[in-house]
């Protein structure tokens, strides 16, 4: 469901914000430092390898949630505007029933619980705000905190599923809980 207002998610810590123009330089590290991306594959045109392909990036997912086809949040400490990591909810199915999860933290707030916390806002607002039945994440079988962060928020690996782009990948489920 498209909803008119962009969704603020707050939490004691964060605040997860519509990342715009003002995320240029956060994007780009976050996008192009090896270490942030040693298990992300991108093809070759969606590289981010300079500022300008940033500010492209930037106006591409501003353009899809415009449109409806992903949404994303920047992370932010509450007492900050700057952007520390990056979520979102992306690929949507035809049917608008499935979104795939996606993410990514600076190296200086890793292991201290932020994205955990960041993820159960945004599964939250996908499943109460967005009506989404079903959750998806792929992430590569050796990205250990990845997987980590998954299992401890109830994602479950659906051991059918495989990723024919990339066959290193798991793919993980979250279903809505119906009450
Ligand atoms: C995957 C990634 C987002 C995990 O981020 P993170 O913030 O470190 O993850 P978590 O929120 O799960 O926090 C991890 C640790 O913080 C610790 N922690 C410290 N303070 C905490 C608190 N207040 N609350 C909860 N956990 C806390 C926990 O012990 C936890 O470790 P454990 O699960 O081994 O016990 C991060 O490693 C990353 O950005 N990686 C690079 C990008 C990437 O690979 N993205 C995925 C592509 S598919």
């Amino acid at each position: 469901m498209k909803t008119n207002k962009f969704p603020l998610l707050k939490s004691s810590r964060l605040i997860l914000r519509k990342t715009t123009a003002i995320d240029i330089d956060q994007t780009y590290f976050l996008r192009s430092d090896a270490g942030v991306n040693k298990f992300i594959e991108r093809s070759e045109e969606s590289k981010t390898k300079s500022l300008a392909d940033a500010a492209s990036f930037i106006q591409k997912i501003t353009q899809e949630y415009d449109q409806n086809k992903s949404i994303s949040w920047s992370i932010c400490m509450s007492e900050s505007s700057e952007m520390i990591g990056s979520i979102c909810l992306w690929n949507y199915s035809d049917d608008m029933k499935k979104a795939e999860l996606g993410y990514s933290l600076h190296p200086s707030f890793q292991g201290k619980g932020i994205m955990s916390e960041a993820l159960q806002m945004v599964v939250n607002c996908g499943f109460e705000y967005l009506n989404f039945k079903l959750i998806e994440a792929y992430t590569h079988c050796e990205n250990i905190n990845s997987k980590g962060l998954l299992l401890k928020n109830g994602f479950v690996l659906n051991v059918d599923k495989k990723d024919a782009e990339d066959p290193n990948n798991e793919v993980f489920d979250l279903v809505k809980q119906l009450r």
